[in-house]
């Protein structure tokens, strides 16, 4: 039987993916639910972010599908017990390289972004972040006391050949499939990561994928491109600390970050994880007012990149659309729905 594993976390996770586990029973009931704890609960019901046993019990599933994790009371625990440790150990302990990031404007919510509706109408743009390496991971790092007295803190960016390859392998395959672009973003001017990054992904290019246009660009420039004119971009590989920032700036072209999915995926037969874009939202936690449409839509991913049921995914997706064409809103749309009203207008589209 394939198997989903829910990771609820904290915050509004456990409502959205309450949500997921509705969607997942009516559309899809040949999948397997379960769920761990994971995250500041975890850490306060088992005394770490990410047990060994929800790691175990991740690999072992086809996909795992994260809420969120993070919030104002671990705020404060040393880093080991913070909440998105246990996010980059997943991460790295599942090996999901590749971050997809769509960044899709739907029609309905075209004037909820704070560009102009000409700017973003249409917009469908395919971020794929590096996940596992770079100055997320990079040794050595710290914080170290000086004789004098005084701090010096330190972090390390570093990336080989092999770990650009494989991420970008993914975003030229993905753009094959959408509209042949791909623009790679570094920073070659000033960092030697960044003179590798594009040394390696113009080789890549040349080597398997000479159809497809590359484009490379230096990272604050795509920054600013991307509120000048985002529909020039198909497809954006770029590493991990740019991938977080220029993520994070285009989903805001799309009017809410309760509306965007992500997927992180790895080696081919590995296990996915999928996870909405946002955060625990600890101003609206426990209300039942969150857009579920983040992890449905997450789902919707792993429909389609873990357990290969792309009719499924085709199915969910319609009834997304379908249910924000009807009006179906939730706060952050500007409308007066709960999360479980919206749960209930995507479930009717199925
Ligand atoms: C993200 C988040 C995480 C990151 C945090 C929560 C560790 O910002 O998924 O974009 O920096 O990768
Ligand atoms: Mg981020």
């Amino acid at each position: 039987m394939p198997k989903l594993l829910l990771l609820p976390g904290d915050g509004i996770g456990p409502e959205v993916t309450a949500q997921v586990r509705r969607v997942a029973e009516k559309l899809a009931p040949q999948i397997t639910v379960d769920e761990r704890p994971f995250g500041g609960i975890s850490v306060d019901t088992l005394g770490t972010p990410l047990s060994d046993e929800t790691l175990e019990a991740a690999k072992a599933s086809d996909a795992v599908l994260m809420g969120a994790v993070g919030g104002p009371k671990w705020d404060g625990v040393p880093r080991p017990m913070r909440p998105e440790t246990g996010l980059l150990r997943l991460r790295s302990g599942m090996q999901v390289f590749a971050n997809l990031r769509p960044a899709l404007c739907f029609p309905a919510l075209a004037d909820a972004s704070t560009l102009k509706r000409e700017v973003v109408e249409g917009l469908d743009i395919m971020i794929v972040r590096e996940l596992t390496g770079g100055v997320y991971f990079g040794q050595p790092r710290g914080i170290e006391v000086l004789p004098d007295g005084q701090k010096r803190g330190v972090d390390t960016q570093v990336y080989t050949t092999s770990e650009i390859e494989r991420v970008s392998r993914v975003a030229f395959d993905l753009a094959r499939k959408r509209r042949n672009k791909v623009h790679s973003a570094e920073k070659s001017n000033v960092m030697e990561t960044g003179l590798l990054w594009r040394e390696v992904v113009t080789a890549l290019h040349a080597r398997e994928y000479p159809d497809v246009e590359l484009i490379h660009i230096l990272a604050d420039n795509a920054a600013m491109q991307i509120v000048k004119n985002p529909r020039q971009f198909d497809v954006l590989v770029t590493d991990n600390l740019f991938g977080d920032v220029l993520s994070d700036e285009a989903a805001q072209l799309t009017g809410s970050l309760g509306m965007l999915p992500s997927a992180a995926i790895g080696a081919p037969g590995m296990p996915g994880l999928y996870e909405p874009i946002h955060g625990s939202a600890p101003d609206i936690a426990g209300k039942g007012v969150a857009n579920p449409l983040a992890a449905i839509l997450s789902f919707e991913m792993a429909l389609r990149w873990s357990f290969g049921l792309h009719d499924l995914a085709g199915r969910l997706s319609a009834a997304v659309t379908a249910a924000l064409d009807g009006g179906a809103r939730t706060p952050d749309l500007g409308g007066k729905l709960t999360t479980a009203q919206m749960g209930d207008a995507v479930l009717a589209g199925i």
